[in-house]
């Protein structure tokens, strides 16, 4: 905690960009703007050192993209914080293409942003954001953060980027379980002793999450672990469809199109777009009919079950303290009930609402439904109070600009963008040309 005086003043810094978080979003944005000259950014971030999705982070999980996606390539391949350049200063460049599996592993990853990170002396761990003010004599935002050391700064920014990721959902349903009785598959490795406990694990969803920690739990059943039930609303165990051209709905050519038509349209292409973000990958698929098969082919296995179409309305526990779902089989509408040891919600991810912003929010424009208006910059829509000023956001734009927003691959032209914007000269080139297919009507895309 800190000595200092409630009287003292507190420390005020200038800064043109402030960012908030530091994931790869805004850890991209760091590395793109250290060649940028005579900008001054800061990337704020919370914890005290970078962890990407630690809860999953199986020995053997990829990227579902691939090292192009880095933080820079995509608009700066020459960067000195590129992927390669990560493998060449490890020495690990021949290892990587004799391997020729151009996926990194997820540890690979991480271990990517973190040496990325430590050459970024804009990147500033152990500092949350508390709240961020307007602030009228400066005609500039006010960010309040807490050190990890106790100390209290003040910085004020031109402009904000913020970055500051989802947080795990767990739908109402699930929600009363006791929390030991319950994980969400962000926690998963951090609770394996209760799994080691457990006779009968149950995993909700069929998003990657779900399907990955279903492979940990078929490899532990075949080593005399747990009976394993798989239970999702989801009509299918349905792959993410990663085929050539459907992928080029995932480029910045389609977010542009995107971010052009009506809101309700854009809303109902975001349902229909499910396939692109919500299932399981290929390579997932086939490990986990091989475990299935393999295991039939074993004695004395505890029980296995795989339900599709299958929604969880309510829980509540037995006696015992025991998990008790019930579930409504969606074809048939017909309701049962599903008895277990522990519960792994593999629910996916909410935007996370930073109610440090609570003080701004009056100078943010919203939709109909309570949603930021977000311009195809990136950049919030605000009230003329804040006129020249911007509030950028990074993976909360699923709304205005599509469901590639939380993609690795779009970060890079999402930064540059940004960079674009908030010095007002072309820092980066931007590409013109990303996908073959035409979305608009003849006419329609002059
Ligand atoms: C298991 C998993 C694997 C994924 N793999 C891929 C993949 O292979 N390819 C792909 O394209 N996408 C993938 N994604 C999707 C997406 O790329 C990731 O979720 C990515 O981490 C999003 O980055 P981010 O910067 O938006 O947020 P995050 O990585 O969540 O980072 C946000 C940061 O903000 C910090 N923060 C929050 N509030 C504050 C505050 N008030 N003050 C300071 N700091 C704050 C948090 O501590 C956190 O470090 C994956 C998602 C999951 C869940
Ligand atoms: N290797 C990787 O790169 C990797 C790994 C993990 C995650 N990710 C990414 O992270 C994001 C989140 O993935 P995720 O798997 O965590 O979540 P997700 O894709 O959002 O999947 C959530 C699942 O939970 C189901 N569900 C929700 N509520 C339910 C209920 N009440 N009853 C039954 N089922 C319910 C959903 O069904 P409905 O279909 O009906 O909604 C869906 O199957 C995705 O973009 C994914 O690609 C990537």
């Amino acid at each position: 905690m800190s000595t200092r005086p409630e009287t003292e003043p507190v420390p005020t810094t200038e800064h043109d960009v402030v960012a908030v978080g530091c994931g790869p979003c805004n850890l991209g944005l760091a590395a793109l703007a250290s060649t940028v000259d005579d900008l001054d950014l800061v990337v704020l971030e919370a914890r005290p050192e970078l962890h990407w999705h630690r809860g999953m982070m199986f020995d053997d999980a990829s990227l579902q993209v691939n090292f192009l996606a880095d933080l820079v390539t995509l608009v700066a391949p020459t960067h000195p914080l590129s992927f390669l350049a990560y493998l060449h200063d490890q020495d690990r460049l021949y290892p990587f293409t004799i391997r020729q599996d151009f996926h990194p592993t997820r540890r690979e990853y991480e271990d990517y942003l973190r040496w990325a990170a430590a050459r970024l002396p804009s990147v500033r761990f152990s500092h949350r954001v508390e709240g961020v003010r307007w602030c009228a004599e400066s005609q500039r935002f006010s960010v309040h953060v807490v050190r990890g050391d106790g100390a209290r700064l003040r910085m004020l920014a031109d402009n904000l980027v913020l970055g500051v990721g989802t947080e795990p959902f767990v739908p109402t349903a699930l929600a009363d379980l006791p929390g030991g009785r319950l994980t969400h598959t962000a926690d998963y490795l951090n609770r394996l002793s209760d799994v080691d406990e457990a006779r009968h694990v149950t995993v909700i969803g069929s998003g990657q999450s779900g399907a990955e920690v279903v492979v940990d739990l078929l490899r532990r059943n075949l080593s005399g672990g747990p009976a394993v039930s798989w239970l999702t609303r989801t009509p299918s165990f349905a792959p993410l469809d990663y085929t050539k051209l459907v992928l080029e709905m995932t480029t910045p050519a389609y977010m542009r199109y995107f971010h052009a038509l009506p809101q309700e349209r854009r809303d109902q292409l975001t349902a229909e777009q499910w396939q692109f973000y919500k299932g399981i990958s290929t390579a997932t698929l086939d490990e986990i009919h091989e475990l299935l098969y393999r295991r039939e082919l074993e004695h004395g296995l505890a029980d296995v079950e795989l339900r599709c179409g299958v929604a969880v309305e309510a829980s509540a526990t037995d006696a015992h303290g025991r998990p008790v779902l019930t579930c409504r089989h969606r074809d048939t509408g017909r309701l049962f009930e599903h008895r277990t040891d522990l519960v792994v919600a593999a629910t996916g991810y909410a935007p996370r609402r930073p109610t440090f912003l609570a003080p701004v929010e009056h100078l943010v424009r919203r939709d109909d439904r309570g949603r930021p208006l977000v311009r195809l910059d990136h950049s919030l829509d605000l009230a003329d109070e804040a006129a020249g000023r911007r509030i950028f956001v990074a993976n909360a734009e699923l709304h205005s600009h599509g469901v590639a927003t939380p993609n690795l691959d779009v970060g890079a032209v999402r930064n540059a963008t940004i960079l674009n914007a908030v010095t007002g000269r072309e820092a980066y080139r931007l590409p013109k040309r990303t996908a073959f297919t035409t979305f608009a009507a003849p006419g329609g895309d002059r």
